[in-house]
């Protein structure tokens, strides 16, 4: 049993940012309420076919694709479990989330196929192996801000040992997760990340790409890494052109204060992936 002590965000901080409102996010986020770093092609691309394509990216990586049973791990609103079963071919979807809001959102859908757990992976515990996980922008909750770098990778090791344990030997998973940057933080860089840690992701901070590999050694495979930053620059700058055209209908569900703070946090987002303070990891791993 993980302790209190060594976990990332508990459910309270979780629901601090996700269950502000979701009418409010659907105000800028696409239709599906993919809310993760999408996959951009060209210059007239646009947000929800950016959200599709990284979807399917991700379910390529994972292998995904006409397999019995996978694990979502950090399910959001449901968009990469629905489309798993519905182009996907997938049969059986568990998801994982802290969010009651999140759950209820696809509980709602009542699809047989998806089955949704409000529960922290800490505590999960398959009923029968998985022939694939996928993680998609969750990995920056599972530790606190502000650990030490040892705490932080024995944190990442539960994480994949509980994958190991949930997994089929060779499965495949994919793991998508903003990471710290190399690039060393100006002035304003570090406002900002005090900023969120205080206001956006309370008990949060993203991984170093070395600490989730180091977590890896012995458990799985890394197969590649990409690291699509600009990617997460161009969402963010998406969802913050319609939050901005939505500001009014945002101020009355949230109050012009927080509708503030969001706009705030998306703009610094964006400074934070172009100047390469934060980078945005596509992973492909393989179970040993
Ligand atoms: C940024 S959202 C991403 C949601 C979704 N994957 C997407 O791309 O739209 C992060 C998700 O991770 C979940 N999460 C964070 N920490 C978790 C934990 N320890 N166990 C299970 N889910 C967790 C949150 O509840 C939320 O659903």
């Amino acid at each position: 049993m993980t302790s209190i002590s060594e976990r990332g965000a508990s459910a309270e901080s979780i629901q601090h940012h996700y269950d502000v409102s979701e009418r409010f996010y659907s105000l800028w986020l696409d239709e599906s309420m993919t809310y993760s770093c999408g996959l951009w092609q060209n210059d007239d691309d646009c947000l929800s076919a950016a959200q599709t394509r990284k979807i399917d990216y991700l379910v390529s990586l994972a292998g995904a694709g006409g397999r019995e049973r996978v694990l979502d791990i950090g399910c959001g609103w449901g968009s990469v479990m629905q489309r798993l079963v519905a182009e996907h071919g997938v049969e059986h979807v568990t998801g994982l989330t802290l969010s009651a809001a999140q759950a209820r959102r696809i509980e709602d859908l009542r699809d047989p196929r998806l089955e949704v757990r409000v529960q922290d992976w800490a505590d999960f515990v398959p009923d029968a192996p998985y022939d694939t996980a996928i993680s998609v922008g969750a990995m920056e909750h599972f530790v606190k801000f502000g650990w030490e770098r040892s705490k932080k990778v024995a944190a990442y090791r539960r994480f994949f040992e509980k994958c190991h344990e949930s997994l089929k030997s060779g499965a495949g998973m994919a793991l998508q997760t903003i990471g710290k940057g190399n690039v060393v933080l100006d002035a304003q860089g570090l406002r900002d990340t005090i900023f969120m840690a205080q206001h956006i992701f309370p008990e949060s901070d993203p991984p170093r790409l070395a600490e989730i590999l180091h977590a890896t050694e012995k458990l799985f495979e890394v197969q590649s890494v990409v690291n699509h930053r600009e990617h997460y620059a161009r969402t963010c700058s998406a969802w913050l052109e319609k939050l901005q055209a939505h500001r009014t209908e945002a101020g009355e569900i949230v109050g012009p204060e927080k509708a503030e703070i969001y706009e705030k946090y998306l703009k610094a987002s964006i400074r934070q992936f172009r100047l390469g303070h934060a980078n945005l990891y596509r992973i492909s791993l393989c179970r040993v």
